[in-house]
């Protein structure tokens, strides 16, 4: 896992313009067919989001995380979404890690809304359901705290047993 990279690209510019111009080019084969890379890609097309890309050593995009932080809500970072090409292979917790870093360096929680994958994954890195308002829509969170020890690996909990992946 060391070996993959995870950039920061912050709002509009023109690295942003060459990320989603890559990734045109290197998933216009699986875009269609490949539910990871279609939320990278809504992502990564999000100009008003910050984002985070994931990186193989050879270059290849390997997935994204687009993020914000909410108009009167600035206790927590967003994650709108999230998306890899390839599953179980660590990629989706490393990209909820390094968001994670960032939401630990500014004292902030993490909010989720997940679809049914996602869910399993906001769930086994042990963030917790909370009710949201008066919708019914179930939203995965991490306090502040929660946010620096999963950003530090130092969660702990029946619910973050990591199995399997190297570090
Ligand atoms: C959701 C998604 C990002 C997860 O990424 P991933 O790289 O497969 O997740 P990881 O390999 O990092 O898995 C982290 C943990 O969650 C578990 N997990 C992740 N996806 C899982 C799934 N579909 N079923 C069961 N467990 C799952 C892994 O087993 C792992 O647990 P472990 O660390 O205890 O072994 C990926 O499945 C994806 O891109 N899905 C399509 C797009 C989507 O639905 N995005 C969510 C929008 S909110």
């Amino acid at each position: 896992m060391d070996d993959l990279t995870v950039t920061l690209i912050p709002g509009r510019n023109q690295e942003r313009e060459a990320v989603l111009e890559r990734a045109r080019r290197e998933w216009a084969d699986i875009i269609h067919s490949n539910s990871g890379a279609r939320y990278a890609w809504d992502g990564i097309a999000d100009f008003d989001e910050d984002l985070l890309i994931l990186e193989s050593p050879e270059e290849q995009l390997l997935g994204a995380l687009s993020f914000c932080t909410r108009y009167g809500d600035e206790k927590n970072i967003y994650v709108s979404r999230i998306g890899v090409i390839q599953d179980h292979r660590g990629y989706g917790k490393r990209l909820m890690q390094e968001v994670a870093k960032i939401a630990a360096g500014k004292g902030q929680g993490i909010v989720a809304l997940p679809t049914a994958e996602g869910q399993r994954l906001f769930c086994r890195i042990g963030m917790r359901l909370r009710p949201r308002g008066s919708r019914y829509e179930p939203e995965y969170a991490f306090t502040p705290d929660e946010a620096k020890r999963f950003a530090e690996d130092r969660l702990t909990g029946p619910v973050l047993e990591v199995k399997g992946y190297q570090k």
